[in-house]
């Protein structure tokens, strides 16, 4: 069997599994398979897979036809410039996510704040990914997965930003002391009554990563009810939302009273996907 031919077959495979796009992602997973980048595929269509390599590609195709996301089989991702190893213990970060960061880093131009805390760190996106635009910044990345912390700390290693990023696990701040500058979450913002009827490649990623509770706002309820006692004076808080929980989310961080400012912003969609604060004196 040649390059060609596994090609066209792992195509026609995932798109009988109704693979959206079948064909970027046979690219993807046949290279990875051999090793190769996606270009090589094309500059030397006939070369022949061995027989171990024949048997690879059609492990991989088998688990992704079964619903598996491509990037835990590609055991990776770049996000915001930053690459990441995955695996299915943590979330797999999403574009929103880097709109959120490339929103901050847009914020602090300039002034880039000292101590900054990412809660529900995952694999470490948002945190390596501000060190990384804050080479002088001291980043807290908190989570209560021991699964996820271990591999944002190797994301962190393998980025060179291990100095400035203290991993702890953490039930949101019951491990944390001090105060910072920033305060930034991706939280679980799903209901748990839609966590069925995703799809269901989302089904394979941790329940913990996207469990909101009934509302959806369990976890962003104690995100901004404890920023009161970790946020410093005129620090910001950002957090990732569901489209529909703005108006929520905006009296919930009202309630709190510390904060000058609340607003809920868009997304390059036109969605509201972020909430943004900044505490008063
Ligand atoms: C939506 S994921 C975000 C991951 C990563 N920050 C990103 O943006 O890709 C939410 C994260 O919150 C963590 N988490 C869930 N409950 C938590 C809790 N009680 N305390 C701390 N972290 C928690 C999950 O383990 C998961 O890594």
């Amino acid at each position: 069997m040649t390059v060609r031919h596994a090609l066209e077959g792992l195509t026609e495979y995932l798109r009988g599994a109704k693979v959206a796009s079948a064909r970027l992602e046979a690219e993807m997973l046949l290279a990875h398979a051999l090793g190769l980048d996606r270009l090589d595929l094309y500059l030397r269509p006939e070369r022949a897979l061995t027989e171990e390599q024949h048997r690879r590609v059609r492990a991989l195709a088998q688990r992704r036809a079964q619903g598996e996301p491509l990037q835990y089989l590609l055991g990776s991702v770049l996000f915001y410039n930053v690459k990441l190893r995955l695996s299915p213990a943590v979330l797999i970060p999403r574009p929103e996510t880097e709109e959120l960061v490339e929103l901050i880093v847009k914020d602090f131009l300039g002034a880039p704040p000292q101590r900054v805390l990412d809660l529900g760190t995952g694999s470490g996106a948002i945190a390596i990914a501000l060190a990384k635009a804050w080479p002088q910044t001291q980043i807290v990345a908190a989570d209560i997965s021991n699964e996820a912390l271990a591999i944002a700390e190797q994301n962190a290693l393998s980025n060179g930003v291990q100095t400035q990023i203290l991993f702890v696990r953490s039930d949101w701040y019951s491990a944390l002391t001090g105060s910072f500058d920033l305060i930034v979450s991706n939280p679980p913002y799903l209901r748990s009554g839609a966590l069925d009827s995703v799809q269901r490649e989302v089904r394979c990623e941790p329940r913990l990563a996207l469990d909101g509770g009934p509302d959806g706002l369990d976890a962003i309820t104690r995100i901004i009810r404890g920023s009161v006692h970790f946020l410093a004076p005129h620090g910001r808080l950002y957090l990732e939302i569901d489209a529909d929980q703005g108006e929520r989310v905006r009296r919930l961080l009202l309630a709190t009273q510390i904060f000058a400012r609340a607003e809920i912003l868009q997304d390059s969609s036109g969605r509201a996907r972020f909430a943004r604060a900044v505490r008063s004196a």
